[in-house]
């Protein structure tokens, strides 16, 4: 059975063609970035094929990208080419890429144990500066969704590890680093879009 990096190479092409097309800009990724500076630096984690990171430069922000899914940087890379695209696990020191005043990991951790979550929190807590904002959105609900995780693709198995977290489970990873401020309205009702704010 192949995993959640091998997943999204094998079909970053077609997550693409979707996160691109205009109609599926996000509410809440707007409404985020009308939370900030203008101008601030801002992470797109887990930025799949980098259409988020797009929009996010294009309206005025400094953008940067990371994944762990080669196929789907080669894609975000193509097609954005001023901006940087990091390869890299959300679970390692990816502080090389200096500090960032907000954070958008959007269906990112969906894919993170519940057990691990702190370690997420931990590193998004070394990039992001002290007062930065940080947009998580997740799936609704508790623990790993068998449906939403194993997948057949021309005859072979994969297992994305596909986790619901809830706001409860959110804050207890992010205690002491993050504090919890607001949600903001979903753009689709199985998601939740929560804004924290570093400590
Ligand atoms: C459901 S997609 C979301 C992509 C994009 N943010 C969006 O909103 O459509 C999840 C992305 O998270 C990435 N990902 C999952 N686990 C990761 C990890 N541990 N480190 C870095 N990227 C990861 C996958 O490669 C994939 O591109």
């Amino acid at each position: 059975m192949l995993g959640t990096v091998e997943y999204y190479d094998k079909t970053a092409a077609q997550w693409a063609e979707r996160g691109y097309a205009p109609e599926a800009e996000l509410e809440c990724l707007r409404e985020f970035l009308d939370m900030l500076p203008s101008g601030a630096r801002v992470l797109d984690l887990c930025c799949g094929a980098g259409y988020e990171t797009g929009r996010i430069a294009g309206l005025g922000y400094e953008a940067v990208g990371i994944d762990f899914s080669e196929e789907s940087l080669k894609i975000a890379r193509e097609k954005n080419p001023a901006i940087p695209f990091y390869r890299e696990d959300m679970l390692r020191d990816y502080s090389y890429i200096g500090a960032v005043d907000a954070i958008a990991v959007i269906a990112g951790l969906v894919h993170v144990e519940t057990a691990q979550l702190p370690l997420a929190f931990e590193q998004m807590g070394r990039v992001l500066r002290r007062g930065g904002r940080l947009l998580v959105s997740v799936r609704e609900g508790t623990g790993k969704l068998a449906e939403r995780s194993r997948f057949e693709i021309e005859g072979v198995a994969y297992d994305r590890n596909f986790i619901a977290h809830t706001l409860e489970e959110l804050e207890t990873a992010a205690e002491g680093l993050f504090s919890y401020q607001c949600e903001l309205p979903s753009d689709m009702r199985v998601w939740k879009n929560y804004v924290f704010s570093r400590i």
